[in-house]
């Protein structure tokens, strides 16, 4: 057994939210190999990231890519084991709640190697969403639970975690924030380029599964995102998933102005955005903590959240997936002052979850 780390990822939210661990072990010259499974692949959802976080290119690409959520998972499943076996690490790392986190942890658990989930805990308590599953699984394989909240560490004892395997860390998509906002905001040059005004647009995300399979609720979401901005006289700016841009195609939708489908932005381009929205509108897990963070009111396209600490401290509503409900929650957000606390930690975590696996490490408080 080696004494590293092997990180596994496979998505845009995964890059982000690790980038932070990677760059921790980098600074502790800690060694960590790097195991991308490929189930984004397009560089707008992949090499983008790695390119602006400064990450170092995956050390195994297993280049899986789209197909069912059965044979996706099972030939990562494959991958990820016979990776495993060859560079035998002290500890795995997966963080959130896609396939390739499944993957990943169902693979490190068989071969008994340390699993750390990054993320864990946290619940929307809607089993019809595959995420929904795939966190239930992982922290269940998992022999450490990086929790973000006291809220997540909750939900983990109650499904009878115990409490010895729970680390409460904050969230490292705040490390990634702090670490990025401001240069975004000293060099993205996205505002000009989509001829918007600070404070005078929408932002908005979707492309979760259950919104936009599903022809009408996806027709009835772009027609209350569209009747919601068009009431507050603003553009709707849309960097459209490449899920929801097929699922339009298939359809045949029209997308109703004043919404503009754009590409995916980069990150610093995307966080410009967040940051600069009067409001967001999104059924993102990860967008409904930034804009939480960043102070910009959130409306969230979903019936559930599994991130409720967003809605507690008044950043944001579910909005369920009914035209006048949106329009409704629009109107109530857009209105609120955004002087919130963050929920989700300090900016430390990447450094914590480190030193949680690499224990002679200088421990950092909790
Ligand atoms: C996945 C995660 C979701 C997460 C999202 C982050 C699961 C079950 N879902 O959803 O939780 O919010 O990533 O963005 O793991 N496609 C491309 N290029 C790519 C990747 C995908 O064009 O690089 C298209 C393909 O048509 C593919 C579809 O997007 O069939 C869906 O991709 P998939 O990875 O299955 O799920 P996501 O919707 O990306
Ligand atoms: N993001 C981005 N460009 C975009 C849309 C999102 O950089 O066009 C980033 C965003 O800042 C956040 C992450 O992608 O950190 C969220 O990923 P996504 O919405 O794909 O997944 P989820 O969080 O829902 O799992």
């Amino acid at each position: 057994m080696s004494d590293g780390i092997a990180v596994i990822l496979g998505t845009r939210p995964e890059i982000i939210k690790l980038a932070p661990v990677i760059r921790a072990c980098e600074e502790n010259k800690i060694p960590c190999t790097l195991i991308h499974t490929g189930q984004h692949y397009s560089d707008s959802l992949d090499s983008v990231f790695f390119d602006q976080l400064g990450l170092p290119d995956p050390d195994y690409n297993l280049e899986v890519g789209s197909a069912s959520h059965g044979q996706q998972t099972g030939e990562m499943l494959i991958g990820i084991e016979e990776v495993l076996e060859e560079v035998s690490p002290e500890t795995v790392l997966v963080q959130g709640d896609t396939n390739s986190v499944l993957a990943g942890a169902i693979a490190a658990s068989k071969l008994d190697v340390d699993l750390g989930h990054v993320e864990a805990g946290l619940r929307s308590n809607d089993r019809k969403m595959p995420e929904e599953i795939n966190r239930v699984l992982a922290d269940h394989a998992a022999d450490t639970l990086f929790a973000p909240t006291r809220q997540s560490r909750e939900n983990l004892l109650a499904e009878g975690i115990p409490d010895s395997r729970i680390e409460v860390t904050g969230n490292t998509v705040v490390d990634a924030l702090y670490r990025n906002r401001e240069l975004a905001a000293e060099t993205s040059t996205v505002l000009d380029e989509l001829g918007v005004d600070d404070r005078e647009f929408f932002l908005m995300t979707l492309h979760r599964q259950e919104n936009v399979d599903d022809p009408e609720l996806f027709e009835a979401l772009l027609f209350g995102a569209s009747r919601a901005a068009d009431k507050h006289g603003v553009d709707v700016i849309y960097p459209i998933h490449p899920r929801a841009e097929k699922r339009l195609e298939e359809f045949g939708l029209d997308v109703p102005e004043p919404i503009r489908v754009v590409e995916p932005q980069e990150y610093l381009d995307f966080i410009r955005l967040e940051d600069a929205a009067t409001l967001v509108m999104t059924d993102s897990g990860g967008v409904q903590e930034e804009a939480c963070i960043l102070g910009t009111p959130c409306v969230t396209l979903r019936d559930s959240t599994e991130r409720p600490e967003t809605v507690s401290v008044g950043a944001n509503v579910l909005a369920d997936h009914d035209p006048a409900t949106i329009i409704a929650s629009v109107d109530q957000m857009i209105e609120r002052d955004s002087d919130w606390e963050n929920p989700f930690g300090d900016g430390d975590a990447g450094e914590r979850i480190l030193q949680s696996v690499q224990p002679q490490l200088e421990v950092l408080q909790p």
